[in-house]
């Protein structure tokens, strides 16, 4: 098979890497990827819906893989299905679970899903009046995709004023702000875990733990995900309440309701003493929690993604490793907010000497033949090992290897396992 990955960051790379592994596919081609993701695999660059079309007929391609929630949002799927063109991930309007906070949380309202008590607001006046009776903390959504960074925790009235103001009326979030979620705090501890799914049957993965702030301990202002780890084995005693209490009435509300989910359904949940409840749904994998979660999957991947697109996930198996997995990011300097580019990536030791321990590239570009930076994450390494601290300790050891100048990376990702 010849496969089209849609995306350019490490969980694309991941992405890629577990569908090479298969003995089924022959070429994978990333669009665009990065410079990091063509040292293994075909990066192309395909800007519009039309020229991923044209590339996919004259190359034979005989599915596609949708990585990022941008694309999906604006109907690929759509696009490409109306082509007959197989395509993994949701089409537009499923995709509105991640898109519309305010669809996600009406579903989940009106299907009884576990989640956090809201309230929805088109006009400022009306937010402003339900956050003076508000008990604190609460928190503040935009309604519509910010890039992961349209989510405010405020601990007061003013606070709240204050953000309100910035969403609402300041357009800090662009046109995502005209409608906004406020919801209660949940107190907990948080989880992710994915569905494979063609919209009629499910089969969930293992559960694996993002590391969402900038710094260690979770402080500092929330980023894209500066790393990961799996399995998550304090969560697993929740697998079967997550598929029959939150994936099964999703998805069969969203199937009864017209828009069946077919792709990677990502649920993140906080862990309160009444159980999981969703914190979010995503309609694709997480980044970095991929590439934990694919590098222990020892089902053909292809072979997953061809259940999908074929309907036939009632079929499916899933076999996984039974090692753990930690990936850490490592950003450039000032991110989340602003930081500088073109910084020379050397990677000191590249002997290969460290086994199981792979690099997964998302901010980087040749310049004049060297791999330089350029995005907030730069790279990431995946380590695999029997137990938790082996592979903390084998991540770090690969990530000293690769330097950078301004390489900020936390030194606790996968601590919390080990509590
Ligand atoms: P989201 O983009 O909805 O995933 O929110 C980003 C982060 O904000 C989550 O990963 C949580 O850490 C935090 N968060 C969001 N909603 C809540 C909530 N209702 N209670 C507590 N924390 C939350
Ligand atoms: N790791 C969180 C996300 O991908 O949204």
């Amino acid at each position: 098979m010849k496969v089209l990955v849609i995306g350019s960051g490490a969980r694309e790379h991941a992405i890629a890497e577990a569908l090479q592994q298969s003995k089924k596919v022959e070429t994978v081609f990333v669009s665009p990827g990065n410079d990091g993701i063509a040292k293994e695999h075909s990066i192309t660059s395909l800007p519009q819906f039309e020229n991923i079309k044209e590339f996919v007929l004259s190359n034979k391609i005989d599915f596609v893989f949708v990585g990022p929630e941008q694309p999906l949002a604006e109907g690929i799927v759509d696009y490409l299905q109306h082509h007959n063109i197989n395509v993994v991930g949701p089409m537009k309007a499923a995709a509105r679970i991640e898109s519309s906070k305010a669809y996600a949380k009406n579903l989940m309202k009106i299907n009884n899903i576990p989640t956090a008590i809201y309230e929805v607001f088109t006009e400022y006046d009306l937010a402003k009046e339900y956050l003076e009776k508000c008990a604190y903390p609460q928190v503040l959504k935009a309604d519509g995709l910010a890039a992961g960074k349209g989510v405010i925790i405020v601990s007061d009235i003013n606070e709240a004023i204050e953000s309100l103001k910035d969403m609402m009326l300041n357009g800090a979030f662009g046109t995502a702000g005209d409608q906004v979620v406020i919801e209660e705090f949940m107190e907990g501890w948080e989880t992710s875990i994915f569905a494979f799914t063609d919209g009629i049957d499910f089969i969930s993965t293992i559960f694996s733990q993002d590391h969402k702030a900038i710094f260690d301990e979770d402080k500092g202002p929330n980023t894209g995900g500066m790393g990961a780890y799996a399995p998550v084995k304090k969560a697993a005693v929740y697998h079967q309440f997550v598929d029959e209490n939150i994936f099964t009435p999703v998805l069969e509300a969203m199937k009864r309701d017209g828009n069946p989910f077919q792709g990677i359904l990502y649920a993140g949940l906080m862990v309160t003493d009444s159980g999981p409840r969703v914190v979010e749904f995503n309609c694709r994998f997480g980044d970095p929690e991929t590439q934990v979660i694919l590098p222990l999957l020892k089902t053909d991947f292809a072979d997953i993604c061809t259940s999908i697109f074929t309907k036939r996930v009632k079929d499916l198996t899933l076999e996984w490793s039974d090692e753990y997995a930690v990936n850490v990011v490592a950003a450039s300097k000032g991110y989340p907010d602003k930081y500088e580019k073109g910084m020379i990536i050397a990677d000191l030791y590249n002997d290969h000497s460290i086994k199981d321990a792979k690099v997964y590239y998302s901010g980087v570009k040749n310049e004049s033949n060297h791999l330089v930076t350029n995005g907030g994450r730069v790279l990431s390494v995946t380590a695999k090992a029997n137990d938790l601290v082996g592979a903390i300790d084998k991540a770090y050891k690969r990530l000293s290897e690769l330097s950078f100048e301004g390489k900020t990376y936390r030194t606790d990702i996968g601590k919390k396992g080990l509590i």
